[in-house]
């Protein structure tokens, strides 16, 4: 593998803010946690995966080529002792709580906690589960999916936007060392207002790819771009309403950045629908129903489509069942 090299390269010179080789700590062995590890071992930091079940190797493909890394894999968070400098924390929204044992076994004091998932509400989700450290909220322009357990494409991004403050800077630094350009951060000032645009990529392509098990390309049917348009003008007006800002131009860039997507593109949720895992729909719809409700304000269309996810996601789970294996 050509890994050490890249390791050895990046110790030698340690940008301003990164005085030490970092210990960095990464919570789901996925898409993005997969990505984001494989970034920071290329830039010279001590990088270890935490998974739920062994993990021996991944195969990280990019534009066609395959990088395989081995990192060290734990499975028990009870084997661990020491903080680590860097946790990210990369499962799904709903697994969060079940990843508490390795927030508490490997936070300290001196922790940044970078929550790598997608919605506008780290803070109040993750926030209370921090007993220590500090949590960073990342929006995540990267676009990867697990196509197997040990295998992940790595379609297209690489920029990771935080607040502008003290802990985005270090952590634009920790991934700057050595040059290895893996990942790219970015701080926003007015992260409220960043945290929603990006959030509106989600809310209407996800639920609407996903329901109809469509690809991006068909929001470019008229039918379904006024839909879109709609659950867009929805999300806007509560994004408002909760300090962000938005207008209309939002809409229209958010739809134009859909047409400018490859029309077979793919959403996490249309992936997940398709894998039968379980759907991000209550951070993503759900998030706007629910802040729509504390501002009195209507989104009947998100509404309508949470109904149906939550239908769909019931439906899965009684497909799972019948598919178990009935006991003797
Ligand atoms: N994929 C993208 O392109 C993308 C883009 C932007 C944002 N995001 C956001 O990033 C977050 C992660 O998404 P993803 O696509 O990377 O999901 P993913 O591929 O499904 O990976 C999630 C990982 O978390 C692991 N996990 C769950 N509970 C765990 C626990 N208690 N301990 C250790 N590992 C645990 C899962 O383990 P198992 O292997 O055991 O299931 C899985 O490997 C989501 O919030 C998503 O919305 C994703």
């Amino acid at each position: 593998m050509t890994e050490s090299t890249a390791v050895a390269s990046a110790s030698a010179a340690w940008p301003p803010g990164v005085q030490r080789r970092q210990r960095v700590a990464v919570v789901g062995g996925g898409a993005i946690g997969t990505i984001v590890a494989h970034a920071a071992h290329r830039a010279g930091h001590k990088v270890t995966l935490c998974v739920r079940s062994p993990l021996a190797e991944v195969t990280v493909e990019r534009e066609g080529a395959q990088e395989r890394l081995s990192l060290p894999a734990v499975t028990r968070p009870d084997r661990l002792t020491a903080p680590v400098d860097w946790l990210f924390l990369a499962t799904k929204t709903y697994d969060t709580q079940q990843a508490l044992g390795w927030i508490r076994a490997l936070t300290g004091p001196a922790t940044r906690v970078v929550a790598l998932q997608n919605g506008v509400d780290h803070q109040e989700r993750i926030g209370p589960l921090l007993v220590v450290g500090e949590l960073l909220p990342a929006l995540v322009y990267i676009s990867a999916e697990r196509v197997s357990r040990t295998h992940v494409v790595h379609r297209w991004g690489r920029r990771l936007v935080v607040p502008d403050t003290a802990a985005g800077s270090a952590l634009a630094a920790l991934f700057a060392a050595g040059g290895s350009g893996g990942v790219d951060v970015v701080t926003a000032q007015d992260f409220t207002t960043a945290a929603w645009r990006k959030f509106l990529t989600n809310v209407a392509a996800n639920p609407l790819t996903a329901l109809t098990l469509r690809r991006i390309g068909a929001l470019q049917e008229p039918r379904l771009r006024e839909l879109a348009r709609g659950l867009l003008r929805e999300a806007v007006t509560v994004g408002v309403a909760e300090g962000a800002s938005l207008s209309g131009d939002d809409v229209e860039q958010t739809l134009d950045l859909y047409a400018a997507m490859h029309p077979h593109s793919g959403t996490s949720m249309l992936h997940d629908r398709l894998a039968r895992r379980r759907l991000e729909h209550d951070l993503i719809t759900g998030s706007v129903v629910r802040a729509a409700e504390r501002h009195g304000l209507a989104v009947p269309l998100n509404q309508a489509m949470l109904a149906l996810l939550q239908t769909v996601e019931a439906q899965n789970a009684v497909e799972a069942l019948e598919r178990r294996p009935a006991v003797a």
